[in-house]
């Protein structure tokens, strides 16, 4: 059997005295999309960011593809093919969705930022960013300000940029926050087929929207305190009322009866 494309073993993470993870297990095989619930401060996003080798674990170790990433830091383990999206979305005031998309593409070819002056006289960079832009619907506004997007189309510019990487593995972190609740099923369908198409081969997000939860993901993980309290294919997540009163407020399963 293959190596898990993510594992961490016995996961911890401080802040100064702060214990934000403690003892975290977790795999993350291929054609999983696996959820990451829990309340705020439990460490969703501690646990994203150690993953992904912004933040080193102060205990334990995360693997990629069966090898250690300490030490690799995230811009090789995203050339690797490990890529993220951020909670909040930050995108370059400056910059137009074609050039934000290219920034993730160029690191990807291995060109640097300065490729970004050529950038119309670069086929292959060009050729990639259009491909992304279609996706996820965003050809449309390839020449606009990325700052002029609604919120919903920022999320998925900071989304379609991780894609450029063409990765394996896409850790999201609240891909539909700030989002307006009729707005997130369009995003997550858009996010899920690009996947898809992109031959993403695994998703781990983190999500409060726990409608979207049921819907999208195969396995849920609940965070609280800095530990995981559950880990369960979501329709056993779904129906232990134990488990999601503990974690997510909410006691039967969508389909149950009241
Ligand atoms: N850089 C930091 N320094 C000190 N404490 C931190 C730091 N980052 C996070 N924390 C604390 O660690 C805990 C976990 O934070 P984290 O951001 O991982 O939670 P989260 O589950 O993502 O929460 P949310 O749902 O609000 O996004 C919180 O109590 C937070 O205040
Ligand atoms: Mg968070």
């Amino acid at each position: 059997m293959s190596a898990p494309l993510i594992e961490a073993l016995g996961v911890g993470r401080r802040y100064g005295d702060y214990v934000a993870l403690k003892g975290v297990n977790l795999r993350v095989e291929p054609g999983e999309t696996v959820a990451i619930v829990g309340p705020n401060g439990a460490g969703k996003t501690t646990l994203v960011n150690v993953l992904t080798g912004l933040l080193t674990p102060s205990e334990g170790s995360v693997r990629f593809r069966g090898a250690d990433i300490a030490g690799v830091g995230p811009v090789r383990l995203a050339r690797l093919g490990m890529a993220r999206a951020f909670q909040l979305v930050q995108v370059f005031p400056e910059l137009t969705v074609a050039e934000t998309i290219a920034v993730g593409a160029l690191s990807k070819l291995g060109r640097g930022r300065r490729m970004l002056a050529s950038l119309g006289a670069d086929r292959e960079v060009r050729a990639k960013v259009e491909e992304v832009a279609a996706i996820f619907g965003l050809g449309p506004a390839l020449r606009r300000p990325a700052r002029e997007l609604p919120q919903g189309q920022k999320k998925l510019l900071d989304v379609a940029s991780a894609f450029a990487l063409s990765p394996t593995v896409i850790l999201l972190d609240e891909p539909t926050s700030g989002v307006a609740t009729a707005d997130k099923h369009g995003i997550m369908t858009t996010l899920m087929e690009a996947a898809r198409r992109a031959g993403v081969e695994a998703l781990l997000l983190v999500e409060h929207d726990i409608d979207l939860v049921e819907t999208y993901a195969s396995r849920v993980v609940g965070l609280r305190g800095g530990e995981v309290l559950a880990d369960l294919p979501v329709r056993d997540f779904f129906a232990d009322e134990g488990v999601t009163s503990a974690l997510v407020g909410r006691r039967t399963a969508k389909a149950a009866p009241h």
